[in-house]
């Protein structure tokens, strides 16, 4: 007798293996076994590597002309029904297994012939990949779309020659160029997308006919299948070519940086955006009200997508510990694979919008940025000046540092000391020089190095932040040089 829930006899359902078991599978295995619900969004490559594979079978002398033609229509109205909206049905295991039962309607018994020389192990691996190539294009539009925004503040910033602050250890440290703390938000962008660009170079490389581990019995022209498929080389080993999730790592790994990278400018936002500091206001497009509290214009775009990093690292971690110490070859376990790619990549394409929004409606406040630079922040400057006059460096600190203590003893601006207060700091320190030295335009103007603050430097800036704008051929797909999507 069987136990209650296992189905006496074979399930009805399609299947793509159960010949060798008398008994069916229980619920409970089915119900584990089945990641449909995941992996339905694969669909569209596992149509077009499937239509690439009856057309390889031909050529192998496999399928004739008809039946490779017939398959190939076939997969165009799986394709048709599944963009249709077709509802799985809970015997279909996985997407590869829904196409194949979808295949048969279409054309009968000869969609049993598809099978012939590949396994789901290939199968998912390839669909996987042209998943991924397709999103780091969708990944790289969307953060291109945040450096523009970035890039066109950071114009009429420095237009207004505004200055501001720049923070270490969150204390008030020298003087910036506002644009130039905006444009430090861009190039960590430009780094994120250099690494999505080589996550999809690494998964532009061919799995399909490497079978389910020791390469496929049939000879398929897996250069043909390459260059049909749009993958820039052929897998030079089928057993690691079934069992490698690199690629995956490598994207959900940009995806942690580019969402540590997002957490930095929302919280730069947020805090400026205090009342205490002042310097933005965000737009009504992109706030929050409060149930209780009728003043409050809260940030929680900047808010989530600080939080967000939490699900791309946690998505990272769950794919590293369930590749850490698999067997070669392809294991069950990485069916989980896709669950963290795909909601690391949803995560991201769900945030960077509403941060290219929040930021376009940012308002700046020229003034209390002026206002929150104390001569105190020119220190290094006046230290500098005593350089240039030929003193040690290490002197030079000394001195100044003593005008900073009796300033913060007498509780005014260093710029307010009387003069015997300067000449006892130095003998060298007259009004004049001290003043000048103390204007926060000249302690930005001196800083003309490349990657400076000064307005010129800032200005090379935007430009070389302009040029990593421009279109770059990126990722080869077979013979063809796919762009970076403009
Ligand atoms: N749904 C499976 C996955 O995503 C497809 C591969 C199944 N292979 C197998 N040997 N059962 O990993």
């Amino acid at each position: 007798m069987n136990p209650p829930d296992m189905p006496s006899g074979g399930s009805k359902s399609h299947k793509l293996w159960g010949g060798r078991f008398a008994g069916g599978p229980a619920p409970a295995l089915e119900a584990l076994n089945r990641s449909i619900g995941v992996d339905l969004r694969l669909w569209p490559f596992d149509v077009k590597l499937s239509k690439a594979w009856a057309v390889a079978l031909w050529h192998a002398g496999v399928l004739n002309l008809d039946e490779s033609a017939q398959l190939e229509a076939g997969l165009d109205g799986v394709a048709r029904r599944i963009a249709a909206g077709v509802v799985p049905q809970p015997s279909d295991e996985d997407v590869h297994t829904l196409i194949d039962r979808l295949l048969h309607e279409e054309v009968g018994d000869v969609a049993s012939r598809l099978h012939t020389g590949r396994s789901r192990n290939d199968q998912v691996a390839t669909a996987t990949r042209l998943w991924t190539i397709d999103a780091c294009a969708a990944l790289d539009a969307a953060i291109r779309a945040l450096q523009e925004v970035i890039v066109t503040h950071a114009v009429a910033l420095e237009a207004g020659a505004v200055l501001m602050p720049a923070y270490t250890h969150l204390q008030r440290a020298q003087p910036v160029a506002a644009a130039h703390w905006m444009l430090s938000h861009f190039w960590p962008l430009d780094r994120d997308r250099q690494r999505l660009a080589a996550a999809a170079r690494n998964a532009s490389s061919l799995p399909l006919g490497s079978g389910a581990v020791a390469g496929s019995a049939f000879p398929v022209s897996r250069v043909l299948l390459k260059e049909s498929l749009g993958f820039a080389q052929v897998s030079p080993n089928s057993i690691d070519a079934v069992g490698d999730r690199d690629f995956i790592a490598d994207t959900i790994y940009a995806l942690t940086m580019l969402g540590v990278h997002m957490s930095r400018l929302a919280e730069d936002l947020i805090l400026y955006g205090t009342s205490e500091f002042g310097f933005v206001k965000f737009g009504d497009g992109y706030s929050t009200g409060s149930s209780m509290m009728p003043q409050k214009r809260n940030p929680d775009v900047m808010e989530i997508a600080r939080g967000s990093v939490a699900r791309m690292l946690g998505d990272l971690t769950a794919l590293v510990v369930t590749l850490k110490g698999l067997p070669s070859g392809y294991n069950k376990d990485m069916q989980d694979d896709k669950r963290a790619l795909f909601d690391a990549v949803d995560a991201t394409l769900l945030v960077l919008p509403a941060v290219v929004g929040a930021l376009g409606e940012i308002r700046f406040d020229a003034e209390p940025m002026r206002a929150a630079l104390s001569s105190s922040m020119m220190a290094t400057d006046l230290a500098d000046w005593l350089v240039e006059q030929g003193i040690a460096f290490r002197d030079a600190h000394a001195a100044v540092g003593r005008l900073v203590r009796e300033a913060e003893e007498q509780g005014v601006d260093m710029s307010a000391l009387p003069l015997d207060s300067l000449a006892a700091a130095h003998p060298l320190f007259n009004a004049k020089s001290v003043t000048r030295a103390l204007a926060p335009e000249q302690s930005v103007a001196r800083r003309a190095v490349e990657g400076g603050t000064a307005l010129e430097s800032v200005r090379a800036q935007i430009a070389a932040a302009r040029a990593s704008l421009t279109p770059q051929p990126e990722v080869r797909r077979g013979n063809e040089l796919v762009l970076q999507p403009a």
